[in-house]
């Protein structure tokens, strides 16, 4: 995921701190790393290594049982927002019937989506312009012309596949590596 770490956010909290609480589920992720894994490194390759927060959160577990169709939550993985929306089928089929070779950057929902799970969409919450973080995960919050997320920063609007649709955004929000551990828990990462 070395491209989504390029786009760290700028204002992760104040973007936070602006959304309702009651609007707004944040689920805990469970830390599943393997923190211990270079316990027996040397001490200077110790000293250039990732902190041990950063190791912590390699990889995620995330419980979706509570994320009702129509509902997105964002949770923080590798101390980026991850947006996790459980889609509607109107929401599916708005995404099914654009023309993706007409898309600044050709993706289907099929291929944004694991299968047989189409309607959960896992993309990080960073602007692919300059990493702001975009509205449209929160109840009430602007989704943008294309019903998926708004950043506000510059105008990108996403679709809701979370493709880049207008603005200047380059690519889409990256999907990061998950996976179903259960039908209710994912595992990012
Ligand atoms: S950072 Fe999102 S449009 Fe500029």
């Amino acid at each position: 995921m070395a491209e989504a770490e390029k786009n760290l956010p700028h204002d992760t909290d104040a973007q936070e701190g602006t959304v309702r609480r009651r609007d707004f589920i944040n689920i805990a992720a469970v830390s599943v790393a393997g923190v211990g894994a270079g316990a027996a490194a040397l001490p200077l390759v110790r000293q250039m290594s990732a902190s041990d927060d950063v190791l912590a959160q390699a990889s995620i577990e995330v419980d979706i049982a509570s994320i009702e169709v129509g509902q997105a939550i964002k949770t923080s993985w590798r101390k980026q927002p991850v947006f996790i929306r459980n889609l509607t089928a109107e929401e599916i089929a708005e995404a099914k019937k654009v023309d993706v070779a007409g898309l600044r950057d050709p993706q289907t929902l099929d291929e944004r989506t694991q299968p047989n799970k189409e309607n959960w969409l896992v993309t990080l919450g960073v602007c692919t312009h300059l990493g702001c973080v975009p509205l449209g995960a929160a109840a009430g919050e602007v989704k943008g012309e294309y019903g998926g997320y708004f950043c506000p920063c510059h105008g990108s609007h996403y679709d809701t596949a979370g493709r880049i649709r207008k603005g200047p955004a380059p690519t889409n929000l990256v999907v990061p590596e998950f996976t179903f551990v259960s039908d209710t828990v994912i595992k990012i990462g």
